[in-house]
């Protein structure tokens, strides 16, 4: 089992607990589709964001960084990777894996554990035709669509969990101006935010890119800044509270 166990939040997850705090609107989506489930596996756990506090919950996360950052009182974790859970087949009342699962090696098998598992899965993924029109892809950073598109993400889960005969229910979750998770969209409004270092290491979709290109991107968004180019073309978002950039939440 530790031979599947790699762990690329080794670095990317350095200040992760500060920069990735669970959003409260996002957490409440995520309780109520987890229902009445008594008990849940949350796969791919992190430093336990999203994990419900009134039910019996068991993490299961590879890196040990991640698991470092585990507040004191969270929820107990275990040191596995989704393809490969120490779990018997129907444990838990339902299977969570937020923003996880594009990160996993075997997606298959990833997701068929947590079908064997758990008796529902609660996912939250992301459409990327969606995320591909959000501004901070289309203006500047492309690379991040290009480098997504060989990421599993909503038709992968969707197309998976389908084969398997499911019948997975898509939800879109909007993210609000103020989301207090640090996620690649979460600053749609707030553009001045990708100009920071620390909130870009956060992000692993802009972290594994190549910093030059990156460091051009985030200039030309601060000249844009600068001179107002970016709120003339943006003034339609300036008054919105939330937004669809394409998250959504996959239930079964
Ligand atoms: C973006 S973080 C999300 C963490 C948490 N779910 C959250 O919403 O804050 C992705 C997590 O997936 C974990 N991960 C990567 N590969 C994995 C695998 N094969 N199985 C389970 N988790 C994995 C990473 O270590 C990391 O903690």
């Amino acid at each position: 089992m530790r031979s599947l166990i790699t762990d690329p939040y080794a670095v990317l997850g350095r200040d992760y607990a500060r920069s990735r705090r669970p959003d409260p609107r996002i957490a409440a989506a995520v309780t109520s589709a987890l229902g009445d489930a008594g008990s849940v596996v949350n796969v791919g756990a992190g430093a336990g964001s999203y994990e419900p506090g009134d039910r019996r919950v068991v993490a299961v996360e590879p890196s040990s960084r991640m698991i470092g950052q585990r507040p004191a009182d969270a929820a107990p974790s275990v040191q596995a990777c989704a393809e490969e859970l120490p779990f018997p087949d129907g444990a838990f009342d339902a299977g969570l894996a937020v923003l996880t699962v594009h990160h996993w090696t075997d997606v298959t098998a990833g997701l068929a554990e947590l079908r064997r598992v758990s008796r529902r899965q609660v996912i939250v993924t992301w459409d990327q035709a969606v995320f591909a029109r959000f501004w901070l892809v289309r203006d500047y950073l492309p690379e991040i669509a290009e480098h997504e598109s060989r990421l599993a993400c909503l038709d992968r889960v969707v197309e998976e969990l389908t084969a398997a005969g499911e019948t997975p229910k898509v939800e879109p979750l909007p993210v609000p101006s103020d989301c207090v998770d640090g996620f690649l969209g979460a600053y749609w409004r707030r553009p001045e935010a990708y100009l920071s270092d620390r909130v870009r290491a956060g992000m692993s979709g802009v972290a594994l890119l190549d910093q030059n290109v990156v460091a051009a991107a985030v200039g030309r968004l601060r000249a844009d800044l600068a001179d107002g180019h970016w709120h003339r073309h943006h003034v339609g978002l300036l008054g919105r509270t939330e937004l669809d950039l394409g998250y959504r939440l996959v239930t079964t």
